[in-house]
């Protein structure tokens, strides 16, 4: 493994990283973020253990990546911050949801229905229950290049449209409606399937269950078929990673060359889990 400035250790054979002894509420200097930014293109996931940020905090830490994106489920945002997206199943007192219960409980990389999707998502974990509430991933990088040649052929220059819409025919689906103004305001956009990162210039496959629901130029029936098998192909065990959370845990993660989901559609009503996200702005695929 390369040199870090901080203590650094592998989650394993296909992503993700355990960074000790930072305190994240001090920003980075410009040496620690240059060495931080390296670790995000090796590791794709980091998970920075034992913070304690406020959600200013984790503002002032994540802006240090980029401008940050406003939720479009507006109902779930902090109130006084509305740059944090509150993941939880906690209500108020009135008995009315506080954030997103079972927020993206399906494969999905976050807003790839805007035209310029997130860079990066940062989870603050705040309340954990006993019971398993993880996020899985998929290494997008390393299922592309893995691909089948016939496949990658088939997919080569295609374009998809994905819709941000709780009403997905090949998903379940999540608890919550996007209201008319909301959908209004996340109308399809269409992006490469196999895309660029336009850091490192690994291609990934960019297309994902929950959200894409055609390929440009193709008939529904021939579109559905492919993305099977593109789907099934990329949810092999030996491109997925599972992140097991603890409170404290701050992980941040490459949306441009991973999906993921959390594990939260069918958690006990008692098992609670509270985590604050930020989402760092990202750039048109290409
Ligand atoms: C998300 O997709 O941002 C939610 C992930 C999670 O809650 O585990």
């Amino acid at each position: 493994m390369r040199d870090y400035p901080f203590a650094i250790e592998s989650l394993g054979p296909i992503a993700g990283a355990r960074i000790g002894g930072l305190d994240l509420a001090r920003p980075f200097g410009k040496d620690m973020m240059k060495a931080v930014n390296r670790a995000f293109l090796d590791f794709k996931v980091l998970v920075f253990k034992n913070q304690n940020l406020t959600p200013a905090e984790q503002l002032v830490f994540s802006q240090q990546f980029g401008p940050l994106e406003i939720h479009v489920l507006s109902q779930f945002n902090h109130p006084d911050y509305p740059e944090i997206f509150r993941l939880t199943n906690r209500k108020d007192d009135k008995g009315n949801p506080i954030g997103a219960a079972d927020g993206g409980s399906y494969w999905h990389s976050d807003m790839s229905y805007k035209e310029e999707p997130a860079m990066a998502t940062i989870l603050h974990a705040k309340e954990i229950p006993d019971i398993r509430a993880d996020t899985e991933f998929v290494d997008m990088e390393a299922a592309c290049a893995a691909l089948p040649a016939i496949l990658r052929q088939k997919l080569d220059g295609k374009t998809a449209i994905h819709a941000y819409r709780s009403n997905r025919q090949k998903d379940k689906g999540t608890s919550f409606k996007l209201s008319k103004e909301q959908l209004e305001e996340t109308p399809p956009v269409r992006h490469p399937i196999l895309r660029t990162h336009p850091e490192t210039g690994k291609k990934s496959i960019f297309a994902f269950p929950g959200i894409v629901q055609e390929i440009t130029g193709m008939s529904e029936i021939d579109a559905d078929s492919l993305l099977k098998q593109v789907f099934t192909h990329c949810q092999q065990p030996e491109f997925q990673f599972s992140l097991q959370w603890e409170v404290g845990d701050l992980a941040m993660w490459d949306n441009r060359c991973l999906m993921h989901r959390a594990t939260t559609r069918d958690l006990p009503t008692d098992a609670y889990r509270m985590i604050n996200r930020t989402t760092v702005s990202g750039d048109r695929p290409f």
